[in-house]
């Protein structure tokens, strides 16, 4: 089978979020008790990938890289690249091409954060064929990218934010893709907007028979934190569920140690460098809840 690294998009204008993205962008703005990032950061890392390379603009890369490090105290491997100016989602496979080499990559945007039971989302890594993208149920499709289905639910089209309606099926930013990504994306033009499209790709796959669109069921749930309200939305959400059940929703640290990335005297280790806070209590908890766990197994 063939490894699947990660690159993280995390960089971009995020002139809605103003001025809370003046200083850096709107990835390391807290969403409830963690920066942004750290949500599809987690979901990379519970999806079974430890490769993993941050793209951003030039402002925010060294705060990403004081925030991860090389990520190897938790069994991760992470580099950092530069995107000069945001020209485009699909820009992310042209800055990564050395990064990505022979492998399958999976690109989620720094803003996109999911809950619920995302195995789909692992086994859709694991039988990644060409491209694999997936399809989500929205009431706003046109702030998205759109895909049309026929009558017998096969995909038939892909639109960036149609004027007109399409569906009501988004695609969220989360994609998979063989290394043949590299070369579409350098082949694109940009857009109406100056932008090189991760739509264009996609649709490009489309065409060729090649790209599985995967229907994400009911009971997922993709947030956005675009807008000051919708941000808010999204921090009470993620409260409300994390205080009534005492688990974390995106901790990195436990993700890692879940998938084995690392053994639990590392973890040990790793934990020395925290400061006291409930960060660090919950994480230390977390050794005793896998000793309990063993205990019901
Ligand atoms: O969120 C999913 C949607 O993301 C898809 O449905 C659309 O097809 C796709 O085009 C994109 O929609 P937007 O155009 O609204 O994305 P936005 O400009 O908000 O950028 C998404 C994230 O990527 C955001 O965190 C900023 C970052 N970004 C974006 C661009 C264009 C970059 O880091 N660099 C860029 O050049």
């Amino acid at each position: 089978m063939k490894k699947t690294k990660g690159i993280i998009l995390a960089g971009g204008a995020g002139s809605r979020l103003y001025p809370l993205s003046k200083i850096y962008s709107k990835q390391l703005v807290a969403v409830y008790d963690k920066p942004m990032i750290y949500y599809p950061f987690s979901m990379l890392i519970s999806v079974g990938i430890n490769e993993i390379l941050i793209i951003s603009d030039e402002n925010t890369l060294p705060f990403y890289e004081k925030l991860f490090g090389n990520g190897n105290d938790l069994g991760l491997e992470i580099s950092y690249a530069l995107q000069k100016e945001p020209n485009g989602i699909a820009e992310a496979f042209i800055i990564g091409e050395k990064f990505i080499g022979n492998d399958n990559v999976a690109l989620i945007l720094g803003d996109n954060i999911f809950y619920g039971n995302i195995s789909f989302f692992t086994n859709a890594v694991k039988n990644n064929k060409i491209a694999t993208i997936f399809a989500i149920y929205v009431k706003e499709p046109e702030r998205y990218g759109v895909i049309e289905f026929d009558k017998d639910n096969n995909p038939i089209s892909i639109i960036e934010k149609p004027k007109e309606f399409v569906s009501n099926f988004a695609v969220p930013g989360f994609y998979i893709y063989n290394k043949s990504v590299v070369e579409i994306a350098k082949k694109l033009k940009p857009s109406a907007r100056n932008e090189l499209e991760i739509t264009d790709i996609n649709q490009h796959y489309l065409t060729q028979g090649t790209i599985d669109v995967i229907k994400i069921k009911q009971g997922v749930a993709w947030l956005d934190c675009g807008t000051p309200e919708s941000l808010l939305d999204a921090s009470n959400l993620i409260a409300s569920i994390e205080q009534r059940q005492g688990l974390k929703i995106a901790c990195p640290e436990e993700a890692a140690l879940n998938q084995n990335f690392l053994t639990i005297e590392k973890f040990k280790e790793y934990l020395n460098s925290i400061p006291n806070c409930d960060y660090k209590k919950y994480l230390e908890n977390i050794l005793k809840k896998y000793k309990d766990y063993e205990n019901i197994k």
